[in-house]
């Protein structure tokens, strides 16, 4: 079913894209907050897609068992009263923690770069979307997911800065990271994403390019809030 002339009306979506570790679910995650919006994080749908294809051993080099894996993952939303972003959900279990393991991290990309995984995973954003105010965040969202997104932005960080960064997100869930191995994952990971055939990273056209290497998580948010706030404004 389409959407209403009224839905369409207060349909908004801020779409932020970006390499790995340049802050972009802290940040989208505050900023969604601090306009009333709702956050939809779609690295965490691959992620969901990843896990479970490791929980199966599956071999990343099989596209039919992977686009199958996708196609058969139920992933789900959910908002809960003490947190600040919605838990994840895969076939009904709650996997918002497994999804960050350092082993999914180091495999999402693989999966990500198959188009029928892809296809799966765009249309599923493209449902949630639709309806409603949002900020996603991802790596193709202002450029193949919501090309007509009101605001786009790329946030960007020096991979120095992206590694440290994800160095002590690590840390303080109790993993003990090599600084040297994350700038190498990350680095691997951003080839993988930016070089791929199906929706690469790249900026989106259109798009306000934020480079937060100095900056602080409020002080990116502000400049986003900003951002959103003059657009709503305009007619
Ligand atoms: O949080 P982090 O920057 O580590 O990455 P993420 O947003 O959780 O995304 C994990 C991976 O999923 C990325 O490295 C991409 O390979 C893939 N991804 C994608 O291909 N397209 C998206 N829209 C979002 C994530």
């Amino acid at each position: 079913m389409g959407n209403t002339g009224s839905e369409r009306a207060n349909q908004f979506v801020v779409a932020i894209d970006g390499p790995a570790g340049a802050g972009k679910s802290t940040v989208a995650k505050l900023a969604a907050s601090r306009l009333g919006f709702s956050y939809l994080d779609t690295g965490a749908m691959y992620r969901a897609v990843t896990y479970k294809a490791l929980q199966q051993h599956l071999s990343f080099s099989d596209k039919s068992a992977l686009a199958s894996c996708a196609a058969n993952s139920k992933i789900e939303f959910e908002d809960t009263v003490n947190c600040s972003a919605p838990r994840v959900k895969l076939d009904s279990h709650d996997v918002t923690d497994a999804i960050r393991d350092p082993e999914v991290s180091r495999n999402v990309s693989e999966v990500a770069s198959e188009p029928e995984v892809r296809s799966c995973m765009t249309s599923l954003q493209r449902e949630i979307g639709s309806r409603g105010r949002w900020v996603v965040d991802g790596r193709d969202i202002g450029t193949v997911v919501f090309p007509e997104a009101q605001v786009k932005i790329f946030l960007t960080a020096s991979i120095e800065e992206r590694a440290k960064r994800r160095f002590d997100e690590l840390v303080s869930k109790g993993y003990s990271p090599v600084l040297e191995e994350l700038i190498s994952e990350i680095a691997k990971r951003d080839g993988i994403d930016s070089n791929r055939k199906t929706a690469p990273l790249k900026q989106a056209e259109n798009s306000y390019y934020l480079d937060t290497t100095s900056l602080t998580i409020d002080q990116v948010v502000d400049k986003i809030y900003g951002i959103v706030t003059v657009k709503k404004g305009q007619p």
